[in-house]
């Protein structure tokens, strides 16, 4: 039934290392809605409509991926003691109990907090003069002269290069929103992570089938999907995973809404931009009805402490799923 499949198990293969920037980045996540977690929160077993619950994609959602994993490694008590201290940074009006609209919040911050801290990391990388607006020519210095060691030779200007280049020159005017060549923060924001930027849609869908279509008919066939996703030459044609097989029939049964095998712009906007599900909302109701005991729309600090394994891990649940995963064998 939790047919929600956070899509974005990242698309990292591509250009990961070769390029600092702009273009790099539209291949690490392919959805706009970006996912929680990288955890499938609901792991559906077998197919008699029993479902597995994942804490492991609770904890990423409320904690943030990094944080989650820092989180495992304490005792319970650390853990429940740090979780308590979050608890009053989410109590934004610091009256002792959470309301939805705290947690949601909560956990939009949580979500965008690494497109924050990336956007402020590169924009001190790139803004080299340190004003406030970036220009092409500084971004291309940056960008690109940077990796000719800036001593651009004909025979080091790779067609990838250029290719790439020109795609990052077409995106960086589209982000240029009021027209003056400049990037200020903002525009930056949009420029790098195009997925977070309503206006970057429509170049976000051209991008997307650009870089699938191999045989630029301007779709997106089942073929160029699947190959995108899982490669098999790279897997020295080892066998097709599970998931990918389930790719396949949910290309099949959701994203090509008219049957042809191939999806074409509408049918890619709505894969990367789903409209239908708010999975913010989705998870906070979620946590609710795990904490809210007394089913009053709030939470206190002990209805949370009460269930931290819910929220946060630790050692001693770590422990737990690993008698689990023994008794099971
Ligand atoms: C805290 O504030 C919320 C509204 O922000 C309110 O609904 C709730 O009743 C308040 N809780 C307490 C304990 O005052
Ligand atoms: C930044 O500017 C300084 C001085 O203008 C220059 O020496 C340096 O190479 C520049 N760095 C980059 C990454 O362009
Ligand atoms: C372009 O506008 C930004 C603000 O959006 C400003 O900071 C920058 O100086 C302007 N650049 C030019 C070349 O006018
Ligand atoms: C494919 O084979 C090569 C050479 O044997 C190996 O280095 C590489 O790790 C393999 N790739 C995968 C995904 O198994």
């Amino acid at each position: 039934m939790f047919l929600v499949t956070f899509y974005s198990i990242c698309i990292l293969s591509c250009y990961a290392g070769i390029l600092p920037s702009g273009t790099q980045n539209s291949h690490k996540a392919r959805v706009l809605d970006l996912p929680l977690s990288q955890q499938e929160h609901f792991t559906d077993t077998n197919h008699d409509e029993k479902v597995e619950h994942n804490t492991a994609y609770d904890h990423e959602a409320f904690l943030g991926v990094e944080e989650a994993k820092k989180f495992e490694k304490l005792s319970v008590e650390e853990s429940t003691k740090r979780l308590g201290a979050l608890f009053d940074r989410i109590d934004k009006d610091h009256n002792g109990t959470v309301t939805k609209q705290e947690l949601k919040d909560w956990i939009k911050s949580v979500q965008t907090r690494y497109i924050t801290d990336d956007v402020e990391r590169q924009w001190k990388q790139m803004n080299n003069d340190s004003n406030n607006a970036i220009s092409w020519d500084e971004y291309d210095k940056t960008t690109y002269y940077a990796l000719y060691d800036n001593t651009p030779e004909p025979d080091q200007v790779t067609e990838q290069y250029l290719r790439l280049q020109k795609k990052d020159r077409r995106r960086f005017t589209k982000a240029d929103e009021d027209g003056n060549g400049s990037l200020n923060k903002n525009e930056f924001a949009d420029f790098i992570h195009p997925e977070q930027s309503p206006r970057m849609k429509d170049l976000v869908i051209t991008e997307t089938i650009e870089d699938m279509d191999a045989n630029k008919d301007g779709f997106i066939s089942l073929e160029e999907f699947l190959h995108d996703i899982w490669d098999s030459t790279e897997n020295n044609n080892t066998v097709e995973p599970e998931w990918v097989q389930t790719e396949r029939e949910n290309f099949l049964a959701y994203r090509d809404l008219d049957h042809d095998k191939k999806l074409n712009r509408k049918e890619v906007e709505l894969w990367l931009m789903p409209v239908d599900y708010d999975n913010i909302e989705a998870e906070t109701s979620h946590l609710f009805r795990e904490a809210d005991k007394d089913q009053d729309n709030q939470l206190t600090k002990e209805e949370i402490l009460d269930k931290h394994d819910v929220f946060v891990g630790s050692q001693a649940t770590d422990w737990g799923a690993e008698l689990r995963v023994h008794q099971d064998l």
